[in-house]
This record gives structure tokens, C-alpha cells and sequence, in this order.
């Protein structure tokens, strides 16, 4: 008892963080707080459906945020994308009934790609007659799902620009606390249920074909001219995308990453030009995705989009982060291990399968292990 509450102890000292005191909101409904929106009929979803180029849909609204595009009170941004019979359609995917993980170890990262955040922190915990385990998690320390309060729109990171989905959010102390509104929380994920028909366009194995070396530690830039080579060159026709579906892309991250020797992987996060591949933060590659109407997008490296993030949307400073979740209420999935899925896909000749996501229950919260799992 005496070494588990020095362990406990431990912990406390490592994480004198800021303290969630949820205080669950006590009105139900929103108040929605911008004005312009998309006349919504839930019998035709996508009716009045802006093209990219007609976001965002008031002047006053953020860089191609589609504010207002689900109704100004609107929680689920692109989520909404996924409707039962999304997930209905998405049963014909399920062929074989191999189920692949897609989680990386909660502990891969010897040390975490963005050193500012503290590694994990697992302790035992022994019962009479039974065993427990404590995890203290900095939630984006491995595979991991951005929820709608993690990235919002802001300048120079200043926390009084901050602008997050829909408005929905006024100050940082909303999100922070000491007592943090719940609106946007990722418990709105984890209560959504999120399934459906997922397409993995393999990047790394088709640049291998092209001759194509990068390394993926730098800030090299897929765009829609190569994930368009990717998705033919996998047999896939050009009208592939569903409206629901959720785009995974391998860009070979994870791969390079696994590759490394532990020291390397060790000093890699310190390296000040450290990079990452990942897809080319671009007005070209936000309107490729947002005509597809994606519900959630993913990918084997830290950010969905290259790093660092110093590219501009419309000539504004921006960078997908900002727009995908502050704009769109879309959120991102990183570090995915696609590596045995894309194996056995290109076994069997195929691109889609079925895909679950369950992301902590837990009231207010940022982020989440996306607990994702194929099924082919
Ligand atoms: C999905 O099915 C549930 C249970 O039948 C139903 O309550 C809900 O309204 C359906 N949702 C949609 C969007 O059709
Ligand atoms: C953040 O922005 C506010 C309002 O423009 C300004 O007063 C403040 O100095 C800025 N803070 C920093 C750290 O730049
Ligand atoms: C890639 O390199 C191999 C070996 O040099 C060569 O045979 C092949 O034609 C090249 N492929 C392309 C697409 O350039
Ligand atoms: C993508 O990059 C390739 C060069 O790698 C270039 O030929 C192509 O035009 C680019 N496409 C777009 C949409 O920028
Ligand atoms: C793509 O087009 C073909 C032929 O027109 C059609 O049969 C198929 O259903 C379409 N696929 C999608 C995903 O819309
Ligand atoms: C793995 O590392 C070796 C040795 O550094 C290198 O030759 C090889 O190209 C790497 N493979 C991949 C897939 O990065
Ligand atoms: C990436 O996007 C930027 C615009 O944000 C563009 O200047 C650059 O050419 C793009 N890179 C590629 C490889 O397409």
C-alpha cells in the first residue's frame, strides 16, 4: 500500500495540471450564437449543400468554417454526415469477418512526438483476490481522436482570438475550467456511435511504386493530384467516395517511425527541424475533402496534414487543424497503425471495409483513443 501511494504522489506532482471540476451545463438546449445557416430539412439532408467555394456562408464567419451548414445550434459537425442508414450500408463491407486493430501501444512513443506533453503513466494497483491498474493520460499521446474543443480557430495561438464550431464556445476558461461548459465535449462522440464504410488510400505503398522516397520527417506535402493517382492506382473509381465515409490515409509515418532505432525514436520529437509528412494544408485539398462529405478523416502520422503548419487557407495563416475543427466541427484521427490493414487490403484487392470508432465517455473532454477497429 505504502509504494502504490508514492506512486499516486508521483503522479500528482507530474500532472499539477490544471483540475477538471466539470460542472455539467444545466440547460439542454443551445443558444446558438451566429445567425447564418443553411435552411436544413432533415428529410433531404443535403439540400442547399454549399459547394467549397460558398463557405463559409456569412462574411463574419471564420476562414471556409461551415458554420451554420448543420444549423447554427448544431453539435455533431461533420458526424451528421452519418445517419442509421450509413451505418446500414456500411454491413456490405463486412465480407470476412476479420476484425484489425488500429490502436497503437498507449505507450509507443518512448517519447511523446510533441514533447510538451507528458507520457503516460500506468501504475499497478493490487486488491485481496484481484488486481487494478491506474492510467494517467495525456489523451494525445498515442493513437488518438480530436474532439470539437481541442483546435479552434485562432491568430498567433493568441487564447482571446480563439474561435471554436459554431461559435459555441466564448472564452478558453469554457474549456479549461475551473469549471468548463460540457457544449462540444468529446462525450459527444462517444454518445453519436460512430460506424460505418471507411476507404484507406495508401499513399506510402503507391509512392513505392512511383519511386517516390521521402522521409517522413519532414514536411513533405501529399496532395489531391497524388491521393487522386493513389485512389486509381488502387483499382478504385473516380466517383468512390459516400457521402459518411471516413478517409484514412497511410502516409508511411508510422512505418519510418517503427523503423527507427529506439534511440533514434527517442531523440526524434527533440529534433528542431522535425517535421511530418502528411497531407498538403491547401484550399486544392480542403475542397477535395469537403465535396466529399467525409464524417471523419485520419491518418498514420501526427496531424492528418503536414507539419509544421505554416501554410495559408484563402491567404490567411491557417491550417487544416483549424478548419477541419474549428470550421467544419470535423475531427481528426492520428497515429492510426494502418500497417496490417493495408497488408491484407492489397491481399485482397480492396480499399473499403467496415470501421468502428468509440471514443472516451467522459463529459467535457478534448480528446480521446479513438479505439478504432476494421472489420473486413
Ligand atoms: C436511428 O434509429 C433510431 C432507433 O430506431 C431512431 O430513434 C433514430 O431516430 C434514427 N435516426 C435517424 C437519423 O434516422
Ligand atoms: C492577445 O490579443 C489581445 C487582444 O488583441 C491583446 O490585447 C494581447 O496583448 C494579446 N496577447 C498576446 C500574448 O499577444
Ligand atoms: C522504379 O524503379 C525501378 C527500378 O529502377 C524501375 O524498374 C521502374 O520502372 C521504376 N518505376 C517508375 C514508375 O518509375
Ligand atoms: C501535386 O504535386 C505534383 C508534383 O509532385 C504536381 O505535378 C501537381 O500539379 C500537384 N497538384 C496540385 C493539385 O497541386
Ligand atoms: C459510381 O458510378 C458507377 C457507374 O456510374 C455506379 O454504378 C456506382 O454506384 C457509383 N459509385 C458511387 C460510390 O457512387
Ligand atoms: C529502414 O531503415 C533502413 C536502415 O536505415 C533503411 O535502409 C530502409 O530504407 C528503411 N525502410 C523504411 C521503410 O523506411
Ligand atoms: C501545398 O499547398 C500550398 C498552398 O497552401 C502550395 O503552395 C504548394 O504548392 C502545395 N504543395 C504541393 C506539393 O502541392
Amino acid at each position: 500500500m505504502r509504494s502504490q501511494s508514492r506512486n499516486l504522489l508521483a503522479i500528482a506532482s507530474i500532472y499539477s495540471l490544471v483540475t477538471a471540476h466539470p460542472h455539467p451545463s444545466e440547460h439542454s438546449s443551445i443558444k446558438p450564437r451566429i445567425t447564418a445557416s443553411r435552411k436544413f430539412d432533415a428529410g433531404d439532408m443535403y439540400a442547399n449543400w454549399p459547394s467549397y467555394d460558398q463557405l463559409p456562408l456569412d462574411a463574419s464567419y471564420p476562414t471556409k468554417a461551415a458554420w451554420g451548414v448543420w444549423g447554427a445550434d448544431d453539435v455533431q459537425g461533420a458526424l451528421n454526415h452519418i445517419i442509421n442508414a450509413t451505418i446500414l450500408a456500411a454491413r456490405d463491407e463486412i465480407k470476412l469477418g476479420r476484425a484489425i486493430n488500429l490502436n497503437m501501444d498507449l505507450n509507443a512513443f518512448i517519447t511523446p512526438i510533441n514533447p510538451n506533453r507528458k507520457p503516460l503513466n500506468h501504475v499497478f494497483q493490487p486488491g485481496s483476490g484481484y488486481s487494478d491498474d491506474v492510467v494517467v493520460l495525456n489523451t494525445q499521446v498515442s493513437t488518438q481522436y480530436d474532439g470539437l474543443r481541442h483546435f479552434p480557430y485562432s491568430t498567433d495561438s493568441n487564447t482571446t482570438t480563439y474561435q471554436w464550431y459554431n461559435d459555441l464556445i466564448e472564452n478558453y476558461d469554457d474549456v479549461i475550467g475551473p469549471a468548463p461548459t460540457t457544449v462540444l465535449g468529446i462525450q459527444q462522440a462517444a454518445q453519436k456511435g460512430i460506424a460505418g464504410r471507411a476507404v484507406l488510400l495508401d499513399f506510402a505503398g503507391w509512392a513505392e511504386t512511383q519511386n517516390i522516397s521521402y522521409s517522413a520527417f519532414t514536411g513533405y506535402g501529399i496532395n489531391t493530384t497524388q491521393l487522386d493517382a493513389v485512389a486509381c492506382w488502387q483499382g478504385l473509381p473516380a466517383n468512390w467516395s459516400k457521402p459518411g465515409d471516413i478517409l484514412l490515409v497511410r502516409t508511411g509515418w508510422i512505418q519510418q517511425y517503427l523503423n527507427l532505432t529506439t534511440y533514434n525514436q527517442e531523440i526524434l520529437p527533440w529534433d528542431p527541424e522535425l517535421g511530418s509528412v502528411g497531407v498538403n494544408a491547401s484550399d486544392d485539398s480542403l475542397a477535395w475533402l469537403w465535396e466529399k462529405k467525409l464524417a471523419l478523416v485520419g491518418a498514420d502520422n501526427p496531424a492528418f496534414e503536414s507539419t509544421p503548419f505554416d501554410k495559408t487557407i484563402s491567404g490567411v495563416p491557417r491550417s487544416m487543424h483549424q478548419v477541419f475543427i474549428g470550421g467544419w466541427g470535423q475531427s481528426i484521427m492520428e497515429f492510426l497503425d494502418l500497417e496490417t490493414l493495408a497488408a491484407e487490403l492489397h491481399a485482397l484487392g480492396r480499399s473499403t471495409f467496415f470501421l468502428t470508432i468509440q471514443t472516451l465517455n467522459i463529459n467535457t473532454g478534448i480528446a480521446s483513443p479513438p479505439n478504432a477497429m476494421a472489420i473486413l
